[in-house]
């Protein structure tokens, strides 16, 4: 018996789309990135933090988010930090005297950031790009770079190179932290190593393909967290929306009473997003959408039982250091987007109106 490849399957390493592979290459494309950095840093130029007290990230689409992270994680060591939409940044630039401003871009090109990079360089700060392609633009023109070494991504939707951008963001701020604050506020390196097998274990085990069929709302689905869930509810929310055309929304769990509670019936699934920190806070806004007779799933460490007995359905990850729990429950909301995507039949590569890289402003 032969097996009739096709080439563009072959490419595909053998799964029907690329987002499918790109989601699954993340254990090797993170040790890819953690890869020496640990221990060496990650190897910027003297320059690049001297005198900085602050950090301005600039940033669009899924690269916003992993900025928002790396924002949380800044200003939870203590340094003052902010994550700006770059097509906004650009139209009141904040003061920035001894800020590093940092371009997060996966491709490098996107009009928007490099708009926001150059008023920046304009203003006199320096500039630091975070991307995935050596010889982008961003790269080019920033003062700095980091390269997140997450390798060739295809699909539209970002995956893999966001878990990469994450990782890269807790190591940039650990960097900066270690400079800016004294005695340095950052923790150690706890469990960064043990990343990749904890994702591999999130991909083994995930009930995401069969919540997907059961949790796919009428009306729309809600995405919620708090502190460095927020990120993730919202990278949930837009991969969800991008790839399966339904009408997704992610917000922190706060601001559910302000608003998007008066959306919430039986038809609006709540994907509630807990990275072990406020779990009460969590815990309350899933009861309160439940009395409106939403259907709940929490995506949660496994140890959290408090959180995952409540909710009426979960999607569990391994517990690691709440830090990087991100990364992990944002795998399984990447599968739950995917497999939803996948039952409504989308084109899940190139997602309709949308493109990798956005070029023009
Ligand atoms: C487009 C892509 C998104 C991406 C955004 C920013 O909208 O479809 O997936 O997050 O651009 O791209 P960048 O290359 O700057 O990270």
């Amino acid at each position: 018996e032969t097996i009739d490849w096709a080439p563009e399957a072959a490419e595909k390493g053998g799964y029907d789309h690329y987002m499918f592979k790109e989601i699954q290459e993340q254990p090797v494309s993170l040790a890819q990135t953690i890869e020496g950095r640990v221990e060496d840093g990650l190897d910027l130029s003297p320059e690049t933090l001297a005198g900085v007290d602050s950090v301005q990230f600039v940033a669009c689409g899924t690269s916003y988010h992993a900025a928002l992270y790396g924002a949380h994680q800044l200003r939870s060591w203590g340094v003052e930090a902010t994550a700006s939409l770059a097509s906004e940044y650009s139209v009141y630039p904040p003061p920035m005297e001894d800020a590093l401003v940092v371009g997060v871009t996966q491709s490098g090109e996107t009009a928007d950031t490099l708009d926001a990079l150059s008023v920046a360089g304009d203003r006199g700060a320096t500039r630091l790009a975070v991307t995935n392609v050596v010889g982008s633009t961003a790269a080019r023109e920033s003062d700095d770079t980091v390269f997140i070494r997450a390798g060739p991504e295809i699909g539209v939707a970002a995956t893999k190179t966001f878990s990469s951008q994450v990782v890269t963001l807790y190591l940039l701020a650990r960097e900066v932290a270690s400079v800016v604050t004294d005695p340095p506020a950052a923790a150690a390196l706890d469990g960064m190593d043990e990343l990749p097998d904890a994702v591999e274990t999130v991909l083994d085990g995930s009930r995401a393909a069969r919540l997907a069929d059961e949790y796919l709302g009428e009306d729309g689905h809600f995405f919620l967290g708090r502190g460095n869930g927020v990120p993730v509810a919202m990278e949930g929310a837009l991969k969800f929306k991008e790839i399966t055309y339904e009408h997704a929304e992610g917000f922190p769990a706060g601001e559910l009473k302000h608003g998007p509670l008066a959306l919430v019936t039986e038809k609006t699934p709540v994907f509630a997003v807990c990275t072990g920190r406020d779990a009460g806070k969590i815990e309350s806004a899933i009861r309160e959408v439940q009395t409106r007779g939403a259907p709940v799933v929490a995506i949660a460490p496994r140890t959290m039982t408090d959180i995952v007995e409540v909710a009426d359905d979960a999607l569990t990850v391994p517990a690691v250091h709440p830090d990087l729990t991100p990364i992990l429950t944002n795998v399984q909301l990447q599968l739950l987007a995917y497999h939803a995507a996948s039952s409504l039949g989308r084109s899940i590569d190139k997602p309709r109106n949308l493109a990798k890289s956005v070029t023009v402003e």
